[in-house]
């Protein structure tokens, strides 16, 4: 039933070429720059009257929304705000019946998440929600939904679910955008040809592997991590961050490397192993300043940054080195060394990999 891995968390992130494939497999309209969405249920006329986006969601779903404000707000200038179900539904928000309600959830059984969803309809919102389970009880009662095809993920950290979960907001960006008028047929078709190539690079990212085993191996002792990343990274550190502490009990915190001089430099000093995510991309030199005010400080740096970035590699003290990968294709392609890592640690720690303690795979109460 693990198909040949260890544990069923290693399985799920080596599935990951094969479930963004599914996920996007039927719905790429490549001559029109355009994508279908068979149960989204949002007619061009609704999406273009919606002048606010709220996403819900808790978890590392809550972080894949955090991604989604990035593409949504990028490709469609819709202002969009991100929000924990458990904060949304006993705040009182400002919900019209222009506002559209993204739920996302693999399990569509989180009630927070559930609870947000009927808060919302009951305000007249728009809604659609983003499931990995087919009639789940967020899939019902949602007025449309996108599935992502992960298929089903038994291991309590998600990972297939969240990277499918990108891939669905990345093609609601696309469908929105195109419904909008704010991206034309030449960067949907841009667009889509990056996500035609996606399952290869994340394939390619999972060839770090071994490497990544020998740096679990390295810093596995240490007593707390932190994760820096910028733009769509910092999301994605805080990810990192989640799926460390879930499984190896490794205190670990993400943040947006802007804000270390803000608090969390203190931390820094030679115990103290900073995942620094530094690709190639357009935050790419304020990133490497950060790594080195962290480097100035005694801190430990394991950079993720593109294939060849001697610059950082001469001064990180490991790096895990991934393809150069089209800007919005980023936190899918880094997301797998931090899967990797967090898992290779645990392993090396000897904790229940895919249950871990006090954890449940859907939280049905509050
Ligand atoms: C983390 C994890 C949880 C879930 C959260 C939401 O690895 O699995 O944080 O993401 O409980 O669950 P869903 O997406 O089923 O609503």
């Amino acid at each position: 039933e693990k198909g040949g891995y260890k544990h069923f968390m290693l399985k799920e992130i080596f599935e990951q070429p094969r479930a963004v494939r599914d996920t996007i497999t039927g719905r790429l309209l490549e001559e029109q720059g355009d994508v279908f969405l068979e149960d989204m249920k949002l007619a061009d006329e609704e999406l273009k009257s919606v002048d606010r986006v709220c996403i819900v969601a808790c978890g590392t779903s809550w972080h894949s929304g955090l991604v989604g404000k990035f593409l949504i707000e990028e490709m469609c200038r819709i202002p969009t705000e991100v929000d924990i179900a458990s904060e949304f539904r006993y705040r009182n928000p400002v919900i019209t019946d222009k506002t559209l309600l993204v739920l996302i959830s693999q399990s569509g059984e989180t009630a927070d998440t559930l609870a947000a969803l009927r808060e919302g309809k009951s305000r007249g919102a728009k809604n659609v929600a983003i499931c990995n389970v087919v009639d789940s009880s967020i899939a019902r009662e949602s007025n449309g939904v996108i599935y992502t095809h992960a298929g089903p993920e038994i291991g309590v950290a998600s990972t297939k679910a969240f990277v499918t979960q990108l891939v669905a907001l990345y093609l609601f960006a696309i469908r929105f955008g195109q419904a909008r008028g704010t991206i034309d047929i030449d960067r949907g078709r841009k667009m889509i040809a990056d996500l035609v190539h996606s399952p290869s690079l994340v394939e390619d990212a999972l060839k770090l592997d071994p490497q990544v085993e020998k740096v679990a191996r390295t810093y596995m002792t240490a007593r707390d991590f932190l994760y820096l990343g910028r733009g769509t990274s910092y999301p994605i550190a805080l990810e990192g961050a989640l799926k460390l502490k879930e499984i190896s009990y490794i205190h670990a915190e993400g943040y947006p490397a802007g804000e270390m001089k803000h608090g969390p430099i203190a931390l820094i000093d030679e115990n103290m192993p900073v995942v620094v995510l530094v690709p190639k991309d357009r935050h790419y030199e304020k990133v490497v300043s950060n790594m080195e005010e962290v480097i100035a400080r005694g801190g430990r740096v394991i950079a993720i940054c593109t294939e060849g970035d001697e610059e950082v590699r001469a001064k990180a003290e490991v790096t895990l080195e991934i393809p150069p990968v089209p800007e919005d294709l980023l936190p899918l392609v880094l997301s797998v060394p931090l899967q990797l890592l967090a898992y290779h640690v645990a392993v090396l720690k000897g904790t229940d990999v895919d249950q871990p303690r006090n954890l449940a795979k859907s939280v049905t109460v509050e």
